[in-house]
């Protein structure tokens, strides 16, 4: 082949004077200005390398490839040049500087890989690569660990790396955690090498994963915390309307629901019983009343979920469920969010002039102070196991989590009260509600050993909390109502004695 040809009579390495030497008359007439600086520090640095090529004759050498070199030599006060003779003719000159200046774009995974060379990681662990190379900051762009900013400044000159130490040291750690976790690698460094993202938009997917998996890891330990917790509850036979039994500030969560306004006639309600008032205004004054109760109860920063569903009289809307949110927020509380639970198979009522009312507000308020002590958003365990990459309508990439966000639409049947007759078969309540609405929202709003209350404890849902691994005090004016909840208490006690037997053994 030609190209073979050009080369055929490559000697010997000579070193020469600077003044010996010259660019070639066919190179001069082509050369363009190059970027310098990476040769020049490595050149500075290391001394010449790699010998300039060209033709030796009578004496004078003449550069056709490496007038970079050359031009820096000058300029850094070297005195020799290592020189190639080639022995090439001119009309050759142009085609050989093409071929031997033929190169590919690195892709991110060489680059990584001989950076990984250059800085002299292979086969060093992770916690030592993190120790070196300064990992454990990463936010802080002036640490590059015992290695030194210097080190990867020094890779990304010696290998003229299109990227900066930061993004160098980004590229490493991204190389690194793909490596080191194969079977739980989300592809990055194949999104780098496709081109889908650069090394800074896959570092920081990378951060995310690592966030996310953090979060979905706090969450299952957070549920084996709960089950070993050691659990206890109250019940009081008492309204909730003072609650003298609970220390000030002491409590987690409230969550609960009131009796709705004129809906149910409960048994052994007393005098003036709530859920009976005479107007709207009055029902709502009370419930703000009992949540002002609560209010003395909770810890600074604490929680109160209330269900709550609307009452409609002679056919109009009470406006139960606003008057109640602005009642609280006017009362000091914050307002998180007023979720929405959709009731699938509703009966049918009548309902002059609307449609068949469905669905019920699940009120959440904090109050005021305390740290905020949950991630910022509430989520759930997804069908996805693993993580992986996906890509926005926009085709923006992200990292799919392996857990999702809820939305605030719960759907559920209302309760059977059929589930209730494991406990007792001939006990009968008007409204009990879903375990799985306790559930979700003593999870995602109270942590394993904190105290929750339910100031209407009706059926004893709230005994799910101990299932979670939180002590739970209750309050329910019907002594009926009461005993039912004791025994239900006291079989979810039971039940999770045995659970907590069987992980034991089977540890
Ligand atoms: C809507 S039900 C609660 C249902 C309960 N969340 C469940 O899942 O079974 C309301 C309950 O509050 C009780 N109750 C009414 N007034 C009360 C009061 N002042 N203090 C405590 N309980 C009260 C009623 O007897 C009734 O059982």
């Amino acid at each position: 082949m030609k190209e073979n040809n050009l080369l055929k009579h490559a000697s010997q390495v000579f070193v020469l004077p600077l003044e010996d030497i010259r660019i070639h008359s066919e190179v001069l007439m082509v050369i363009k200005p190059k970027k310098m600086d990476h040769i020049e520090y490595t050149m500075n640095r290391f001394g010449q390398h790699l010998p300039v090529l060209g033709n030796l004759v009578d004496g004078t050498f003449y550069i056709t490839d490496g007038v970079v070199r050359y031009e820096l030599a000058k300029k850094l006060g070297f005195k020799t040049l290592k020189c190639l003779h080639i022995n090439i003719q001119n009309e050759d000159v142009i085609t050989a500087r093409m071929t031997s200046n033929q190169r590919t774009q690195m892709s991110y995974s060489e680059m990584a890989n001989c950076a990984e060379q250059y800085l002299g990681m292979i086969g060093k662990s992770q916690g030592k690569k993190r120790n070196m190379l300064g990992f454990g900051d990463f936010e802080n762009n002036n640490n590059y660990g015992i290695v030194g900013m210097d080190r990867f400044q020094l890779v990304s000159y010696l290998m003229n790396l299109s990227i900066k130490a930061s993004s160098l040291r980004k590229l490493m750690a991204v190389k690194w955690y793909e490596e080191e976790n194969l079977d739980n690698k989300l592809g990055l460094m194949e999104g780098l090498d496709n081109g889908d993202f650069k090394v800074d938009k896959a570092y920081k997917l990378l951060q995310d994963k690592l966030k996310k998996q953090k979060y979905a890891d706090d969450r299952k330990l957070s549920t084996i915390e709960g089950q070993n917790a050691h659990v206890w509850y109250k019940l009081y036979n008492k309204s909730s309307l003072v609650m003298d039994e609970i220390e000030n500030d002491s409590v987690a969560l409230f969550i609960d629901s009131h009796p709705y306004m004129d809906q149910r006639d409960y048994r052994n309600q007393g005098e003036n019983p709530h859920g009976k008032e005479k107007t709207a205004k009055e029902y709502v004054d009370n419930f703000l009343m009992f949540c002002e109760e609560k209010k003395r109860k909770l810890k600074p920063g604490g929680y109160m979920v209330t269900i709550l569903g609307e009452s409609y009289s002679e056919g109009l809307c009470r406006n139960i469920i606003h008057r109640v949110v602005v009642g609280l927020e006017d009362n000091g509380w914050e307002s998180i969010d007023s979720n929405v639970w959709v009731k699938s198979n509703q009966k049918y009522t009548a309902h002059p002039h609307r449609f068949i009312n469905s669905w019920e507000a699940i009120i959440v308020v904090r109050k005021p102070g305390g740290e905020p002590y949950f991630e910022e958003q509430v989520k759930v365990e997804s069908s996805i196991s693993e993580f992986k990459l996906g890509r926005t309508s926009l085709g923006t990439a992200y990292v799919k989590s392996s857990e999702t966000c809820k939305t605030n639409v719960f759907s559920t049947s209302v309760f059977n009260n059929k589930e209730l007759k494991s406990v007792d078969k001939d006990f009968q309540h008007d409204a009990p509600c879903p375990t799985s609405i306790y559930k979700d929202f003593i999870k995602a709003y109270s942590r394993p050993n904190d105290l929750i209350v339910d100031g209407f404890a009706g059926t004893g849902t709230v005994s799910i909390g101990l299932t979670l691994g939180r002590p739970v005090v209750a309050y329910e004016i019907d002594p009926i109502s009461v005993e039912f909840c004791q025994k239900r208490f006291d079989e979810c006690l039971q039940e999770k004695e045995q659970a907590k037997i069987g992980l034991s053994i089977a540890a």
